[in-house]
């Protein structure tokens, strides 16, 4: 059956996630980890089509099926693939090579030099897709996991975590601590998660200083999280750990990096590894001993 491969609307955005979610649970339940995505709603698609519609991209058989979708974000310098997926049954058939030449083109029209992305460690198909195009795997990342309840009292140093004045956000402290870990500016997409009343923005405090900062959603997952030294980011973790605790959140989440000294406070907090990721990248792009990602699409 033919496939046309053309940018997403707007509106088509929600039905791409439904898809979306069907081809990220028939991996997972196939590499024995069980369903993990529910319906989830499609705003940060929406906020990325807004923002810049030429990262975004569907494939559609001659029934008007969406059978693939694919979504690219830049920031500066760095171009980011947040979503790749093809639906179950159609797989195997050039759909995620054509969709990832596409956005792959967004970012040479952004001027982006740097390309990056998250995608499942055990998906070994993805990551010959994306090896070919000059990403390598880099950075080994995990989904830690506890009930709220059972999440172990923290030992060590605690940074104090100061919530955002909401009438006023210094948006440039926040681009300074990005510039400091990542080595590209985020305002945008800080805009984005103020703009989530279920979302809780604080400040990290050292001696009085903004050392970094932090997300942590009513749901109970924290991130992303940057902190400017590397020494500082058990202290970071455990901050965000306890505002996510003192929340009503029946779980815990966030995604650790493997360089990072976060990944032994949250396993000696109780946290279970739930999924293993992988950041690949074109070159070593940002410090991930000093940054948390909020999820594998918004990085
Ligand atoms: C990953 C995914 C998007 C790829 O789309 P697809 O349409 O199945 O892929 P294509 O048919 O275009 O290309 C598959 C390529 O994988 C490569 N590949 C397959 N198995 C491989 C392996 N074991 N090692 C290296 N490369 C492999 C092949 O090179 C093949 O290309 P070829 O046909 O030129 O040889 C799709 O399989 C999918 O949705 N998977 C589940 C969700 C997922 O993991 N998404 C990525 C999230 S970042």
């Amino acid at each position: 059956m033919p496939i046309v491969v053309r940018p997403a609307t707007a509106d088509e955005l929600a039905h791409a996630e439904e898809m979306v979610a069907r081809s990220i649970n028939d991996l997972t339940v196939r590499h024995g980890f069980g369903p993990i995505a529910t319906s989830r709603p499609s705003d940060f698609q929406a906020f990325c089509h807004r923002d810049d519609p030429r990262g975004v991209w569907l494939a559609e058989d001659d029934g008007g099926e969406i059978v693939g979708f694919a979504m690219s974000w830049v920031c500066d310098r760095l171009w980011f693939l947040a979503e790749l997926f093809v639906a179950p049954g159609r797989q195997g058939e050039g759909i995620g090579n054509e969709l990832l030449a596409r956005t792959v083109q967004h970012a040479s029209e952004a001027g982006a030099t740097e390309k990056s992305l998250i995608t499942f460690a055990f998906n070994l198909v993805s990551q010959g897709l994306y090896v070919r195009q000059g990403l390598l795997p880099r950075v080994p990342i995990y989904l830690c996991r506890a009930e709220r309840e059972s999440l172990g009292p923290a030992h060590g140093p605690t940074l104090s975590a100061t919530p955002f004045r909401m009438a006023s956000v210094d948006f440039e402290i926040l681009r300074q601590l990005d510039l400091a870990t990542l080595g590209v500016s985020r305002e945008k997409h800080h805009r984005y998660l103020l703009g989530d009343p279920t979302m809780k923005g604080v400040f990290l405090e050292e001696g009085g200083q903004r050392v970094g900062y932090a997300y942590i959603a009513a749901t109970g997952h924290v991130g992303p999280l940057a902190v400017t030294h590397a020494h500082g980011m058990p202290g970071a973790i455990r901050a965000a750990l306890a505002v996510a605790v003192s929340g009503d959140a029946k779980q815990i989440s966030v995604f650790v990096p493997g360089t990072s000294e976060a990944l032994a406070t949250a396993a000696s907090q109780g946290m279970r590894f739930a999924l293993p990721m992988v950041l690949m990248s074109t070159r070593e792009c940002g410090n991930w001993t000093r940054y948390l990602p909020r999820n594998p699409g918004f990085m």
